[in-house]
């Protein structure tokens, strides 16, 4: 015969075991959901007056982008790292970006200089207009 608390305890296991599937879709579609919902995609469409760009790089950290202006000549570059995401910093002193997570490198063009990245920066389209640009 059963005793009334391992009959008790069984139930109890019971239960849990009911509900482990939802516990467990729960716990997992949580990280999911905030990957896919909030992740660190900035929006990146912008306006900026051009007698605001000086010459070299400008970090536009709200929108994950650097602007490269050399004279008449502008780039934008999504400051994502192509390998896995991590936004990389720009090294005056170095003429390169340098993602922290795994040390890929890019020039100021953007162009893949070390791995483990293995596609260029992204260029970010733009159009001047009024002497503002509109990055899209
Ligand atoms: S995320 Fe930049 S090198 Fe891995």
């Amino acid at each position: 015969m059963i005793e009334p608390t391992t009959k008790k305890v069984i139930n109890q296991r019971r239960v849990f075991v009911k509900y482990l599937p939802f516990m467990l879709a729960g716990t997992l579609s949580y990280p999911a959901g905030k990957f896919i919902f909030f992740s660190e995609i900035k929006d990146q469409s912008f306006m900026i007056a051009l007698n605001k760009i000086k010459d070299g790089m400008t970090e536009i950290k709200k929108h994950s982008v650097y602007i490269y202006k050399k004279g008449n000549k502008i780039e934008v570059l999504n400051a994502h790292c192509t390998h896995m995401g991590c936004i990389i910093n720009f090294y005056k002193k170095k003429d390169k970006f340098i993602c922290p997570c795994h040390h890929s490198e890019f020039s100021i063009s953007g162009k893949v200089i070390k791995g483990p990245a293995k596609r260029n920066l992204v260029k970010i389209p733009f159009k001047i207009k009024h002497e503002t640009l509109y990055v899209s």
